[in-house]
């Protein structure tokens, strides 16, 4: 089975876009490899836009640009399966991409089979130059099916940024997994923007088919071009944590987009902690659900309890605030009432503390502006 929990990988676009490079995507492999994302549980190498010549060659096919990739795409693809990774490609259901290459509207048979060929083990299928007569889920389906169709296993990455509400129909489309909103950037707002739009649709996602939020923009502190491309500076330490956080509590696919190869080592650790992976490939892939806020709590913030395998939860405060406070979760609206003496014993997440078990009918935690604290938690007695 196909993304049984979240997707992981690498991808090219949110810093290369246009000047992605066979160099660049071989020092991703070794990166993935040497710096332990690949331990951690990071798979998927994935080229975006911007890969292929302007036109295709005489028999209607794809070419891969031979000054960026000067071996070809096979010799790509070998690399990645000879580190023990797999390799992602990207194309488009419009005529064009979005950078103006060819897209596949009209020739998905022959695209998924030349991607087949060249040992491809992941697609993701943009939405630009969509022509205004065609069927969107129709155009979703008829790649589903020539992927199918071309023998080989082969993910499929939806991006159609919530056109025609994804999180209702591309779970029966065959796809594994589907961008719900626009395009990410290197900035606070973005990231809880995206996640705020997407609250009610991430209990979509199961085994199989999640809804993805779009890439990482962790470390990329400003840099590439959902950064100052685009004219925003990037983020602290801290939104990347709350960022990272976020991805892995709404078990959305955790596609790293910053440089790998020179990651900072706050983030680098971010990446690779071993009980925030764990949260988001939970096998039950369960939403978390957000706690009522309680009077008595000053920040009345977003505090949310997600359920895990084997009895275990989550808890997640995330502080919105322009100013850092303390936020209380009432183990009441968690659904365990005090005198009933059950409470729970937790451990933080981002630091492996265990704090121990709670002795009062809330927990006290002091988050930072733009920040959040992650806990997990097994039931107890007090
Ligand atoms: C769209 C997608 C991005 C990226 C670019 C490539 O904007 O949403 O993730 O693939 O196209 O041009």
């Amino acid at each position: 089975m196909l993304a049984k929990t979240p997707p992981m990988g690498w991808n090219s676009w949110n810093t290369f876009a246009r000047d992605v490079n066979e160099e660049i995507v071989l020092g991703a492999v070794d990166a993935l490899v040497e710096k332990g994302y690949k331990d951690a549980g990071y798979e998927y190498i994935v080229i975006d836009d911007c890969w292929s010549l302007k036109e295709r060659d005489n028999e209607g096919k794809l070419v891969a640009d031979p000054e960026k990739f000067p071996h070809g795409m096979k010799y790509v693809a070998d690399y990645v399966h000879s580190k023990g990774l797999k390799f992602g490609m990207y194309s488009c259901a419009g005529i064009r991409t979005c950078a103006d290459y060819p897209g596949s509207f009209g020739h998905e048979y022959t695209d998924a089979k030349t991607f087949a060929e060249w040992g491809v083990d992941f697609l993701k299928y943009d939405y630009c130059n969509f022509p205004e007569f065609a069927d969107t889920k129709n155009a979703y389906l008829t790649m589903s099916m020539a992927l199918k169709a071309s023998g080989r296993e082969i993910l499929f990455s939806a991006c159609n940024w919530g056109v025609e509400e994804p999180w209702k129909w591309m779970r029966s489309v065959g796809v594994h997994m589907y961008r719900s909103t626009g395009d990410i950037f290197d900035n606070y707002k973005s990231f809880t923007d995206i996640i705020h739009s997407q609250d009610e649709n991430f209990c979509m996602s199961a085994p199989g088919c999640f809804n993805d939020p779009d890439m990482l923009i962790v470390g990329m502190y400003g840099k590439g071009h959902v950064g100052e491309g685009h004219g925003y500076e990037g983020c602290t330490d801290t939104e990347y944590e709350s960022h990272f956080v976020r991805w892995c509590l709404f078990s959305a696919p955790l596609m790293i987009g910053g440089d790998i190869r020179n990651m900072s080592p706050f983030c680098e650790k971010l990446m690779q902690n071993k009980a925030l992976i764990a949260i988001n490939q939970d096998e039950e892939a369960r939403p978390p659900f957000k706690v009522k806020a309680n009077n008595l709590d000053p920040m009345r913030g977003e505090i949310y309890v997600k359920h895990m395998s084997n009895n275990r939860f989550a808890i997640a405060f995330f502080n919105d605030y322009d100013k850092d406070g303390q936020m209380l979760l009432f183990l009441e609206a968690a659904g365990i009432p005090y005198h009933t003496g059950v409470t729970l014993d937790i451990t933080d997440a981002l630091t492996g503390e265990h704090i121990g078990v709670i002795n009062q009918d809330f927990f006290k935690a002091e988050v930072k502006t733009h920040g959040c604290r992650i806990f997990t938690a097994e039931l107890t007695t007090r």
